[in-house]
């Protein structure tokens, strides 16, 4: 096993704005591309040759991972003009991945566990497929398996809205985190050239075959689907990172961050490299601050994303918010989100003094790039 494929080319569209002018799988979580973190954990397990299979914004990723020597891996790129779904995605890629069995990765995944222990169990069931999954409460935007217990293997898989259990009794179940492992026999259930998807039209042939197997993940996995998982995964990343120092940190700190005095930090934070924390900050708990950016005298940031290069006005707060590159909040802003709603501002928006922007308990606020925000919402 030495190579591996990650599906990056949908639209995204539930995390717009995010998504208008950077490709899901570029979105940072704490401060690193997520598909830049799948690739240096496959690398990590020896994998040297990946397929990115592009179709959305391609151009975004091929300009930021090139052939992938910066990251020391080969990485090659299939093409389609329009998203040929997530099989016919797979099947651009035969040509590169016939030879062996390999990973293959939703691109949208935040992950962190032992991909080594999944491939020995791949390898000791002799399965054909194996999906990584983990067990949820609420099933509905994921892929359902159903597995017998006793030996792992997928007796059925039901995607999204084909898993429909009588209201009282909803229970707990493995869901699909679209990470596998296949043998490169798969290709030949897939026809060339045409629009398929793997959880649709492979997944439930191979289930009926008996060779499909569910593997339960041990560690991290979350998906950024929505704003709000976005968020949530950004703060269970920060803490799994944190808990791998044991005890060492209770923050991620970059030691380029310049403090000029008197900041309150609740933990757990991220401040990324090169940034300026002005006089009386209150950083925290859970905020992940990016590349670059510079926060003004008692800016107050918690339950945040602050992406690179935002500047932060004076006395400006920030909670239950996403804010994307190039952002500016002038001084005495005010974002506030909540459990459901959060605030999230798309790439080089600029907020005016004192404006107000406070979510409507159910909906989010939004904010096209470039837009200017001169109006309160509260
Ligand atoms: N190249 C390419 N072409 N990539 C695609 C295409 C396509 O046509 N369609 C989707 N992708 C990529 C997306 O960029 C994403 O990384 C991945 O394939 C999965 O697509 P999503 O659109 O994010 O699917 P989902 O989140 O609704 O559901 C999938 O993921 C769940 C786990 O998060 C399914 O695999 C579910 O079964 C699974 O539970
Ligand atoms: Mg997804």
């Amino acid at each position: 096993m030495t190579k591996a494929i990650i599906l990056s080319g949908g639209w995204g569209t539930r995390l717009r704005p995010l998504t208008c002018s950077l490709p899901k799988t570029l979105i940072p979580v704490v401060n690193v591309p997520v598909v830049e973190r799948q690739i240096t954990l496959l690398r990590s397990i020896g994998v040297k040759e990946i397929v990115l299979a592009v179709s959305v914004m391609s151009e975004y990723l091929k300009g930021y991972f090139g052939d992938g020597s910066s990251l020391g891996i080969k990485i090659h790129y299939t093409n389609e003009e329009n998203p040929m779904g997530t099989a016919g995605a797979l099947k651009l890629a035969e040509y590169y991945l016939r030879d062996d069995n390999f990973f293959l990765l939703n691109g949208d995944e935040i992950i962190n566990f032992n991909f080594k222990e999944m491939l020995e169990f791949h390898e000791n069931v002799n399965a054909t497929v194996t999906i990584a999954s983990k067990t949820v409460e609420d099933t509905s935007r994921y892929g359902v398996l159903i597995v017998n217990g006793e030996t792992n293997r997928i007796d059925r898989f039901l995607e999204k809205e084909e898993y429909n259990p009588p209201k009282d009794m909803i229970v707990p179940m493995p869901v699909n985190a679209g990470v596998y492992i296949f043998e490169p026999e798969v290709f030949d259930q897939i026809a060339p050239k045409k629009k398929l998807s793997i959880e649709r039209d492979v997944f439930p042939i191979l289930a009926r075959e008996g060779c499909l197997y569910n593997y339960s993940l041990k560690g991290m996995w979350k998906d950024i689907g929505t704003p709000l998982d976005l968020l949530e995964g950004n703060i269970l990343l920060m803490k799994s990172l944190i808990e791998e120092t044991a005890g060492k940190e209770e923050n991620i700190i970059a030691t380029s961050v310049q403090f000029e005095g008197n900041t309150t930090i609740i933990p757990p934070i991220t401040i990324g490299e090169h940034v300026i924390v002005r006089y009386g900050c209150k950083l925290g708990p859970n905020a992940v601050i990016g590349d670059n950016s510079y926060l003004e005298k008692n800016a107050m940031i918690k339950n945040s994303i602050i992406n690179n290069k935002v500047f932060i006005g004076e006395n400006s707060i920030v909670e239950k918010a996403i804010v994307a590159d190039n952002c500016r909040l002038e001084e005495n802003v005010e974002l506030k989100g909540n459990e459901n709603a959060l605030v999230i501002l798309g790439s080089s928006v600029h907020v005016l003094k004192n404006i107000r922007l406070i979510s409507p308990k159910d909906q989010h606020i939004t904010y096209c790039h470039h837009e200017v925000v001169r109006r309160s919402i509260d």
